[in-house]
């Protein structure tokens, strides 16, 4: 028993549902909810703008240390949980095209990259009451965070929920493809040496296969009043 939990990790694979329920965890105890994978998201796509190649490590890893990455109150409604700002521009919606989700696994598996977002990741949770979500929070980022859930689910329903995801804003995936990316991605976040997608030892794993956001949501709020 530790009392009221005031740092909450939420863990899980591509497109499981975390930033969902992150958000909405989040918004129920006025916390602040702070989804880590924008930040690898940002650091993709100033490579893929700078016209880095993915393979360079030692160029990544500066790249990364000179960056700015903000993520603020949102400035346009168009549903979006926040802003995501890479050296002062508006990347919110870059940073999900399709480059930055093939990319992505790649680059953040590098160690000096995993350095600097853990490090400004380590300072958020420090200063706020948090809800963070991500690959390695209850892990690495806060293994001592007061409530670690990771969520899990087959692959096959979490393609499907990228798929309409998707859809949802307006773009023709191939359902296919979808499902490829994240066998492909999820085999690169588990298998990585550094801070490898897992559940850490004293998570609570929720399958969430047969769960809608609801039930999910409800289940975590019990174990936030159970911790
Ligand atoms: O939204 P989705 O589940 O597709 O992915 P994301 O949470 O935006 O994360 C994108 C990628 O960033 C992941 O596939 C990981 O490779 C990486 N990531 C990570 O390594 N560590 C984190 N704490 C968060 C994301």
């Amino acid at each position: 028993m530790k009392g009221f939990p005031t740092t909450i990790a939420i863990d899980g694979p591509a497109a499981s549902g975390k930033s969902t329920l992150g958000a909405l965890l989040a918004e129920s105890l006025g916390y602040l909810y702070f989804d880590t994978g924008v930040m690898y998201r940002a650091v993709t796509l100033a490579v893929i703008e700078g016209g880095l190649y993915v393979e360079d490590e030692q160029a990544i890893g500066e790249l990364a240390k000179s960056i700015r990455i903000d993520v603020q109150p949102p400035s346009v409604d168009d549903g979006r949980e926040f802003d995501v700002l890479l050296d002062d521009t508006d990347v919110t919606r870059e940073i999900r095209k399709e480059s930055v989700n093939e990319h992505v696994s790649t680059i953040s598996a590098y160690a000096i990259v995993r350095e600097e977002m853990t490090a400004q990741q380590r300072r958020i949770a420090k200063e706020n009451k948090v809800v963070m979500v991500g690959r390695d929070i209850g892990t690495v980022v806060m293994p001592d965070a007061d409530l670690k859930i990771f969520l899990d689910a087959s692959v096959e329903v979490r393609a499907h929920r990228r798929y309409q995801e998707m859809i949802n804003r307006g773009e023709r995936p191939d359902y296919d493809a979808v499902l490829r990316s994240l066998i492909n991605r999820d085999q690169i976040d588990t298998n990585r040496e550094i801070a490898p997608l897992k559940p850490a030892e004293d998570a609570v794993v929720i399958h969430v296969d047969c769960l809608g956001i609801q039930q999910v949501l409800s289940k975590a709020k019990e174990l936030v009043k159970n911790v």
